[in-house]
């Protein structure tokens, strides 16, 4: 089936020759063509151009976007989408003056999402955890990572990561599952981290490997959750079963995680939002990618990822959402980028190239996803008429999505 998109304002992130990521100043960057068509065959992107070489083509289908954006569907690649219940009362603790860490000290936090997950039904996660993908498809997101880690026991993370897999059979989003048994200790091993540990590598990794729910695997480098050594052990571990490891790390504290991570080529470090200028330089050339989360700074009032000072460096630099239920209940991308161009001074073009192109990276999927290129996936964002893309990150509230494209088929 073919589908001709026509007359459109603006093209954004063309890519002749496929790319893995963009870096430092390479961000500012984003390539278009202006009054542009769009041809899909099936589920792959199979021509664009200006519209002077549009094909004279009787496709099944023809959109006229004429003042409107078509740019490819956020990669959003770190998420909890999967969990059960809510933390509102949280949200309202901080408002009269907690912190997350004195709420996760009291027993909320992490192991309150837990143990409301190990009392819910699998049938019942899955119906909760549909509707969080069901809208963050409508918010203009074609691919998606999906942690673990609401579990913390054997039972309970290969619930979730069942969960993960029956949302990928059932929907038109690309859906990367990560393994987060490394998310808190659970109470019973407080002060037994090792345990913990050994239940982890020896119990939950084998059998998730054995029902192959998980592609990566990660773990809460902090103070006060995974050590640099235990998370090492964790990462080590990962590998042997083949799951590349994505690590929350600096989120709160810096403790040389960083260099850790790179160490064992991870594929991305995710949060950053205090960062040395040790890590800067751990991350310099190598294949890890940071991933900046700042809807969850905004929520929880913590510093912002230092976009500017990682960009000078020449790194690249992803943006996601963390959709989870503690610090971050959003998973809309166009928030996400707005409050980075607005709050990290990331210009439109770096923060569209960090949420399409580097986010496809980040879960492993930049062959496939990320950019308009010939052979790439047709997932695919139509806005309405705009006066320029700059207009999605400054009406930071709206919703200015018209149509969403995924695998070819519009379905929003
Ligand atoms: O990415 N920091 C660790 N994990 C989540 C929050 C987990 C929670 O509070 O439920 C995050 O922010
Ligand atoms: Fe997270």
């Amino acid at each position: 089936m073919q589908t001709l998109i026509i007359n459109i304002k603006e093209l954004l992130q063309v890519r002749e020759i496929s790319i893995d990521k963009v870096s430092g100043k390479e961000m500012g960057i984003l390539p278009s063509v202006k009054n542009a068509f769009l041809l899909l065959e099936n589920d792959l992107i199979a021509d664009f151009g200006p519209m002077e070489k549009c094909p004279k083509i009787n496709a099944e289908t023809t959109i006229d976007a004429s003042g409107k954006i078509v740019l490819p569907s956020w990669c959003d690649s770190h998420t909890h989408i999967v969990y059960a219940g809510n933390r509102e009362q949280e949200f309202v603790d901080r408002i009269n003056g907690l912190t997350y860490e004195e709420i996760a000290n009291r027993g909320g936090g992490i192991l309150n999402s837990a143990k409301k997950l190990n009392e819910t039904s699998e049938e019942e996660i899955y119906n909760q955890s549909k509707k969080r993908l069901e809208e963050v498809i409508q918010q203009g997101t074609g691919a998606v990572e999906i942690k673990s880690g609401y579990g913390l026991t054997v039972e309970g993370e290969l619930k979730m990561l069942r969960v993960i897999k029956k949302l990928a059979a059932n929907y038109p989003i690309a859906i990367k599952a990560t393994f987060l048994g490394a998310h808190a200790f659970p109470l019973a091993y407080k002060e037994n981290h090792s345990g913990y540990i050994d239940l982890l590598i020896n119990e939950m990794l084998p059998k998730i490997a054995e029902e192959k729910l998980a592609d990566y695997i990660d773990a809460f480098l902090e103070t006060g959750y995974f050590s640099v050594e235990e998370t090492e052990r964790i990462m080590q571990a990962g590998k042997q079963y083949g799951l590349r490891s994505k690590i929350h790390v600096n989120q709160f504290t810096a403790i040389n995680g960083i260099a850790a991570c790179v160490k064992h080529n991870a594929l991305s470090v995710d949060h950053l939002e205090i960062v040395t200028d040790e890590d800067i330089e751990a991350l310099k050339n190598n294949e890890t990618i940071a991933v900046a989360l700042p809807s969850c700074s905004y929520f929880i009032s913590i510093p912002y990822t230092p976009a500017r000072r990682m960009l000078e460096a020449g790194l690249p630099l992803a943006l996601a959402s963390d959709f989870n239920p503690g610090t971050t209940p959003s998973g809309n991308m166009n928030f996400v980028v707005a409050t980075a161009c607005i709050k990290m001074k990331m210009t439109p073009e770096e923060a569209i190239n960090a949420a399409t192109i580097n986010g496809a990276y980040a879960m492993g999927l930049s062959k496939t996803h990320g950019s308009i290129t010939v052979g790439k996936k047709a997932n695919l964002i139509i806005t309405k008429p705009l006066n320029s893309f700059y207009q999605l990150p400054y009406q930071f509230a709206s919703n200015l999505i018209e149509q969403v494209i995924l695998n070819g088929n519009v379905i929003a």
